[in-house]
């Protein structure tokens, strides 16, 4: 694996280049976006593409999420752009919202997992944006860790996690959202909320009615460390004899005194929670602790989203 170290908000397009050139001779490059490290392939390179099940040990049925400039001609990836379509894009890309829609013919069915829908995002982090602008077409990449591990927010997780996989990791330091990006299936008229993530749509129907495989990756057990962990209601108790690590906020009320005590944050500040989180479940889950505890923020908007990763780390056990 070879490491570019790159500028996060002025990266060089020189320094770039050879990622870029390798993205198009079919290698696998990770990338840092907003959200968090993506493990990007030639999305119209099945071969390319199905590199990336391989080395993240992805079932073939969990699709990809394709990665576009906003001003590209999006008539390639989907089969139509309608005017719900329209209207998301011009509100939030470049940015961390994932719309699923139906499929163009010519987008590969190892990318799509065999569906006639197409997840695609417009990332706003300038190396993202500038490394597709070198490439100069869609990228496919699904975050860039072992699969159902937790999600990467900065180069040394990606390398821990892939480094004896990959071609390139393209080092932009740590991701500025930290968790992933909304997704929203658009189906005629109705918006269809398959992931929650910092992009808060109130317009949107949410899919717990769904059925399960309509987002593979709502799977219960997903972003999950290895060491046993469970969620703990917001402002509850945690009465477990310890020691365990309890991953908490600075309001937290009397953590318990025989338990590790992690703090992720203020629950007035939301944004730094979610882009802390994966790099402190990852940090505790590597100190050999015999349980992790995460509370949940029992927030709405942000907050619902990093408790939806907070749940699923836990594989849904709540306390
Ligand atoms: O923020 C993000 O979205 C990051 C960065 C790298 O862009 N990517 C990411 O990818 O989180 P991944 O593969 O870890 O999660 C993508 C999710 C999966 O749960 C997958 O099942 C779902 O998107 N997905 C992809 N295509 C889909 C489709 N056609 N219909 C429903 N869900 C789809
Ligand atoms: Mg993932």
């Amino acid at each position: 694996m070879r490491t570019i170290v790159v500028d996060p908000r002025h990266p060089d397009p020189e320094v770039l280049r050879p990622a870029a050139e390798t993205v198009l001779a079919g290698g696998l490059v990770a990338f840092p976006t907003e959200t968090v490290y993506g493990l990007g392939a030639r999305a119209f390179d099945p071969v390319a593409a199905g590199r990336i099940f391989e080395a993240k040990g992805r079932p073939a049925d969990d699709p990809l999420i394709v990665h576009v400039r906003p001003h590209w001609d999006l008539s390639r990836v989907f089969a139509k752009v309608t005017p719900a379509m329209e209207r998301l894009i011009a509100d939030h890309w470049p940015g961390p919202l994932t719309i699923v829609a139906e499929k163009h013919p010519d987008i590969p069915d190892v990318v799509t997992a065999g569906r006639d829908t197409v997840a695609v995002r417009a990332p706003s982090h300038p190396v993202a944006a500038m490394l597709l602008d070198l490439v100069g077409e869609p990228v496919a990449a699904p975050s860039a860790n072992r699969f159902s591990y937790v999600s990467p927010t900065d180069a040394a997780h990606v390398a821990t996690d892939l480094g004896a996989v990959i071609d390139v990791l393209v080092d932009g330091g740590p991701t500025p959202v930290g968790i992933e990006s909304t997704i929203v299936a658009v189906e005629g008229d109705t918006l269809v909320l398959l992931r929650p993530g910092s992009i808060d749509l109130p317009e949107v129907e949410t899919g717990e009615d769904a059925p399960a495989s309509a987002a593979p990756g709502r799977l219960t057990v997903h972003y999950s460390p290895r060491t046993p962990t469970r969620a703990l209601s917001a402002g509850g108790r945690l009465t477990d004899p310890g020691p365990g690590t309890l991953i908490a906020y600075r309001d937290t009320v009397a953590p318990p005194d025989d338990w590790n005590v992690v703090v992720l944050g203020s629950r007035d500040d939301l944004d730094s929670v979610a882009r802390r989180l994966y790099a402190v479940l990852r940090a505790v889950d590597e100190t050999g602790t015999s349980e992790i505890v995460v509370e949940l923020t029992g927030v709405p908007g942000l907050g619902a989203a990093i408790d939806d990763r907070i749940v699923r780390a836990a594989g849904g056990r709540v306390v």
